[in-house]
């Protein structure tokens, strides 16, 4: 048999498996639709080519935050009187300084030459273009992982005819902003509230329908996944979990998923890994592989472990990042009283499931007291 032929003959369970790619957006967003008004409510003023608002999106993760807001801006572009106003949708973790903020919004409006420019110069160039058009509407996902905050108080300052709507998990975000940004925000606050296990149920029905044939899912295998996602109070975990089971399944002929199928998947994604390798920088990760490495170590030999292996930091922002890790409870620092420069400290390797159990911990305590 060629692979031609095998791959033929092969049936698939999906009949859309793009459906539950992390950035699809679905026609429709049930439970959301009070949170997407005001969405609109921001950016409605810009089709008058007036200003429009600052809206301040709150919520944990997997809540429908960032697909909310893409399915807004869909509508938007589909929009006649709206054929002039640009989108810019940056993402903070990735974009993360305000000079690749400047560059990526000034992308947006089709304005490449920013190579000479500084990051005031293109805001310059931003505000030129933006004069001459109905308006702009500039997103700021996950803006807490922004590392300095300069660009807020350019696009406040000098960005005209603009709606400026901002993501974040962390519901404290803003607080610590400077003064002179701070004076400049005022945006409507909108929080995203965990779903109740009802509304997920309906929501990842729904994503088998987009994205599996008719009668592929026995009612357990769902209810487990289900569950799973009830748990974390993450969408998210649901889909991530919907689509692995669904390989598995696949993987063994089924013609459809079993319970066997999703345990499977529940216990070999880890579960905890899910939602935990989304929240590690590359930097972060690269560093936790040398603490697995040189776990029982002192933190001088993983330094010599961490440049061999390409790490360009030094040595002190490699002792700051393992504080921030040993925070988050991956690792574990223990002072030892003996080496020849003074005290320091050993690493242990915890692993990733120690962030997620205590997190699951907190929440299952949360929801205890609720
Ligand atoms: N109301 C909803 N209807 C359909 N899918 C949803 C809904 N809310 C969330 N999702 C899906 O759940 C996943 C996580 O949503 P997302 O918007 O990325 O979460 P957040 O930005 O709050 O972390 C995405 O795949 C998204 O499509
Ligand atoms: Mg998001």
């Amino acid at each position: 048999m060629t692979m031609n032929e095998f791959l033929s003959r092969e049936e698939s369970i999906f009949s859309n498996p793009d459906a539950l790619d992390p950035d699809f957006v679905p026609k429709v967003l049930p439970h959301r639709e009070d949170e997407q008004k005001e969405i609109i409510y921001a950016i409605k003023p810009l089709i008058k080519s007036r200003s429009g608002g600052q809206l301040l999106i709150k919520g944990q993760s997997g809540v429908g935050k960032t697909v909310s807001v893409k399915k807004v801006l869909r509508e938007l572009e589909e929009t006649e009187e709206a054929d002039d106003i640009t989108i810019a949708f940056v993402n903070c973790w990735t974009t993360n300084t305000s000079y690749k903020i400047a560059v990526s919004i000034a992308n947006s409006l089709g304005f490449r030459f920013t190579q000479n420019l500084n990051t005031s110069e293109i805001f310059d160039k931003i505000k030129e273009i933006v004069l001459q058009r109905q308006g702009i509407v500039v997103v700021l996902d996950e803006v807490d992982k922004a590392d300095d905050y300069d660009f807020l108080y350019y696009i406040l300052e000098v960005i005209p005819k603009k709606s400026l709507i901002m993501i974040t998990n962390e519901m404290q975000w803003g607080s610590n902003l400077d003064l002179r940004i701070r004076s400049r925000l005022m945006p409507s606050v909108v929080e995203f509230k965990t779903y109740s296990k009802l509304e997920i149920r309906s929501i990842l029905a729904q994503r088998v329908k987009y994205a599996f044939y008719e009668n592929t899912w026995s009612e357990d295998a769902f209810e487990n996944i289900v569950d799973m996602a009830a748990k974390y109070h993450d969408v998210r975990v649901g889909i991530k979990l919907l689509k692995s089971a669904g390989e598995i399944a696949e993987r063994d002929s089924s013609k459809k998923v079993m319970k066997k199928h999703a345990e499977d998947a529940i216990s070999k994604t880890e579960n905890f890994k899910i939602k935990s390798s989304d929240s590690f920088t590359e930097e972060e990760k690269l560093i936790l592989n040398v603490c697995k490495e040189c776990s029982g170590q002192r933190i001088g030999k993983l330094y010599d472990y961490y440049l061999s292996v390409g790490g360009g930091k030094s040595e002190k922002t490699l002792k700051r990042k393992l504080e921030s890790l040993a925070k988050k409870g991956v690792i574990d620092l223990e002072l030892s009283g003996e080496g020849l420069r003074g005290k320091s400290s050993i690493i242990k390797y915890r692993g990733l499931e120690a962030t997620k159990l205590s997190d699951f911990e907190k929440k299952e305590k949360k929801e205890k007291q609720d």
